[in-house]
């Protein structure tokens, strides 16, 4: 039942504990809906990264949770961040990840995060369409990577996979041969390739294919351009797990996979080993993330369905919606009764669409009872909204018994400030 919650997840006398603090108490403390980071597990993805991989860079992808507490936690165990907007950018130099470890994306990059990027000392900026490559250069930057499209299509929900012909991300191989050869000649350092190919991979499968992918495009670069990668970033993309059916790979066995396949291929293409680059964001971040809702209307809306509405919902965690995810739950509170049906979890939005769950079993709940949400760490409050009107939930960091307030919850008051 706790599979898909942090590691410090525990029952006690029937209640769920996060982080050593009963969930209840969280919910009773700083409100709810709230989302609970547990730091254990957080700390134990990026060292279970830097294990796997202690040459690379790996850098957290900020887009999965914006969040400088976070950032500074991952910041002092060695990890880097990979940013796509300026926005992203500030939280990563807030937090003093040093430049040298900040990659820099964007399929759009404006002048303003090109100047940006520069000014941090970006360590590496990528190079997402041919007429950045005359920006990059004007706007002071050097070391830059190219990020080139494989044509892969990812066994993942179409809407989060990047690598596939006619991809909006990145360059077909033709025009990343053109960009790396104009890049040597307006003065930028091309220091190497990136490849995305989706995220939530529940498998190594696409992740080995674009290796070998890669180790052959970089062949063909050092054949037309006398130029090999030094650097190779392949990305984030590796999946949680959610629901029980899912069974994504550790993360040393996925990194494992890509370190394999790719020194194999680049062996048999006789070029050097490159310098990796990891760009993770949900696997660093997901599973440490539970969000608690307190429970309103119970409502049986036919013979087969009851509603189990929560005080959230898609205004906190868009991606039902999005992509059809699937979701877990387990009533915090009397986390050691029974089940007693299937529910429906809905969330308070005036849309029918606003269901988190369709169905989980459960102990029959009640008005105020805690429910728990297990893996809701990444792109959840990141993809929040204020649909309705709804403040977005705040977001606590525990361990060992202690709970740290990291982002504040929204009020009323902070959404009328916007009012011109
Ligand atoms: N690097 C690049 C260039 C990316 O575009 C992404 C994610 C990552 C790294 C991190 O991927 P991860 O390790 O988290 O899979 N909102 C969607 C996911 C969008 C992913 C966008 N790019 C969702 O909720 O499933």
């Amino acid at each position: 039942m706790l599979e898909p919650f942090p590691t410090s997840a525990a029952v006690d006398d029937g209640e769920l504990s996060l982080g050593g603090i009963a969930a209840s108490a969280l919910a009773a403390e700083y409100g709810t809906p709230l989302v609970v980071y547990c730091e254990e597990t957080l700390l134990a993805s990026a060292r279970a990264y830097q294990r796997a991989a202690p040459d690379a860079l790996v850098a957290y992808s900020v887009k999965a949770f914006p969040s400088v507490a976070l950032l500074r936690l991952f910041g002092a165990e060695g990890l880097g961040a990979d940013v796509s907007t300026l926005g992203e950018l500030e939280y990563a130099t807030r937090a003093d990840i040093p430049g040298e470890r900040i990659v820099v994306h964007g399929n759009n990059k404006s002048g303003k995060e090109l100047d940006a990027a520069a000014r941090a000392g970006a360590g590496l900026v990528v190079l997402d369409s041919l007429d950045e490559v005359e920006r990059a250069a004007a706007a002071g930057l050097r070391r830059v990577l190219v990020r080139v499209t494989p044509g892969i299509e990812a066994d993942t929900h179409a809407a989060i996979r990047t690598a596939h012909h006619g991809s909006k991300f990145g360059l077909p191989p033709e025009q990343a041969l053109q960009a790396i050869g104009e890049a040597r000649a307006s003065g930028l350092e091309p220091a190497g390739l990136h490849v995305h190919i989706g995220s939530q991979l529940l498998d190594t499968q696409a992740a080995r294919t674009s290796v070998d992918w890669l180790a052959g495009f970089a062949a063909d670069c050092r054949a037309e351009l006398d130029w090999a990668p030094e650097v190779v970033d392949l990305g984030g993309g590796l999946g949680i797990q959610y629901v029980d059916d899912e069974k994504p790979p550790a993360i040393e066995d996925f990194v494992a996979a890509l370190r394999e396949r790719l020194e194999h291929e680049w062996r048999l293409h006789g070029l050097s080993p490159p310098r990796i680059v990891l760009e993770p964001g949900r696997s660093l971040v997901g599973r440490a993330g539970v969000t608690l809702y307190r429970v309103g209307v119970v409502k049986q809306a036919s013979e087969t369905l009851t509603y189990v509405a929560v005080d959230g919902g898609m205004s906190d965690n868009p991606r039902p919606q999005l992509y059809g995810a699937r979701y877990t739950a387990v009533l915090a509170n009397r986390a050691g009764d029974g089940a007693d049906g299937s529910y429906a979890v809905c969330g308070k939005h005036c849309e029918s669409g606003d269901v988190l769950i369709e169905r989980v079993r459960l102990p029959r709940p009640r008005r105020d009872d805690v429910l728990a949400v297990p893996g809701t760490g990444a792109y959840t409050l990141g993809m929040g909204s204020n649909y309705n009107g709804v403040p977005r939930p705040g977001a606590v960091l525990v361990n060992g018994g202690r709970a740290r307030l990291i982002r504040r919850r929204e009020t009323v008051d902070d959404l009328l400030a916007f009012e011109a």
